[in-house]
């Protein structure tokens, strides 16, 4: 992975250089876990770098705070605005971007609506999450011994770092047992999600995906790959999914800013459909693909150019 390092970080509306983005020890959201966040990727395509549904982010963004009776001090328009200017800032053509709100520095007791709200972007160049091979032949994963949080515990549809806490439970075990990710159940014992991905399954050409009740993060990557696979002709449904039928599926894989569409080749060691990439995945990843690259028309209006200014006639 390349180091995570960029020259300017955008804080509270000034660009920073990168070692003064600093937050106070007695911050809220070290002590409780109070921030949100977002995971967005700008593709350097052949219309010049473009960032993937920028404003689909910046909302949920936004919502995540809303959730925890927070209102950041600047708009998703003006976050919009703010990675554009981080982007352009640090010269990059594609790269990964976080954009943070925390709560920080003014109480310690465990309310924080006392404390700033203090908010960030940060930029840095980026490759592939799970590695350029996983995507061709797919990943091995297990199902995890730990669950996604049951409703009325942690909301899962706020993208909070707090919830990031069952994440890392996820992986360490996954990794630690030798598989790549874990897939998590709800405390029901269906099927969630991944520590950082959703999860779709095909049987007999049909597309599968678990509903947002399951406790799931309301995925951008999992909205695209519904609206594309419409497009490809295929019959999509949310339903909830039974563990075991992660075992009799024809394929399955991942969706997520950070993994795109990354299929998945066995589950707990047994072999999904014939233990490599389907023919539905290969179409969903390459129709996503192109677009990124900007090899196709933006047909659905996903790409906001870095060199553009929110709002202007195009
Ligand atoms: C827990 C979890 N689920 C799903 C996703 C996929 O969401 P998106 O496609 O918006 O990146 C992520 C990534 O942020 C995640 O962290």
């Amino acid at each position: 992975m390349n180091e995570i390092r960029a020259s300017k970080i955008w804080h509270n509306g000034e660009l920073v250089d990168w070692d003064k983005a600093q937050v106070h020890v007695l911050s809220h959201a070290l002590h409780y876990g109070s921030s949100w966040f977002e995971g967005i990727r700008c593709y350097d395509t052949r219309r010049g770098p473009e960032v993937f549904r920028l404003q689909d982010h910046t909302r949920r963004l936004i919502e995540s705070c809303r959730i925890y009776r927070t209102q950041p001090p600047f708009s998703s328009q003006e976050f919009d605005e703010a990675v554009l200017e981080t982007i352009r800032a640090n010269d990059l053509r594609q790269c990964y971007i976080r954009p943070l709100v925390l709560r920080g520095l003014g109480s310690i007791g465990v309310n924080p609506l006392g404390t700033s709200v203090e908010c960030f972007v940060i930029v840095w160049e980026w490759g592939r999450y799970l590695g350029e091979e996983a995507m061709e032949s797919g990943v091995d994963v297990c199902v995890s011994s730990w669950t996604r949080p049951a409703a009325n515990t942690f909301p899962t549809m706020a993208k909070a770092a707090g919830n990031y806490l069952n994440s890392i439970l996820i992986k360490m075990e996954a990794e630690a047992n030798g598989y790549v990710e874990g897939i998590a159940l709800t405390p029901q014992g269906y099927v969630s999600e991944g520590s950082g991905e959703n999860l779709f399954l095909v049987k007999d050409g049909v597309l599968y995906t678990t509903p947002l009740e399951q406790a799931i993060l309301p995925g951008i990557t999992r909205l695209a790959v519904m609206t594309l696979a419409q497009d490809l002709g295929y019959r999509i449904v949310e339903r909830v999914v039974a563990r075991e039928m992660l075992y009799t599926a024809d394929e399955l894989f991942f969706t997520g800013t950070a993994t795109e569409v990354a299929p998945i080749r066995s589950v707990d060691r047994i072999q999904v459909g014939q233990g490599s990439r389907g023919p539905v995945t290969a179409s969903l990843q390459s129709a996503l693909s192109e677009i990124l690259q900007g090899k196709v028309e933006d047909r659905h209006g996903w790409m906001t150019p870095v060199h553009s200014k929110i709002g202007a006639a195009p």
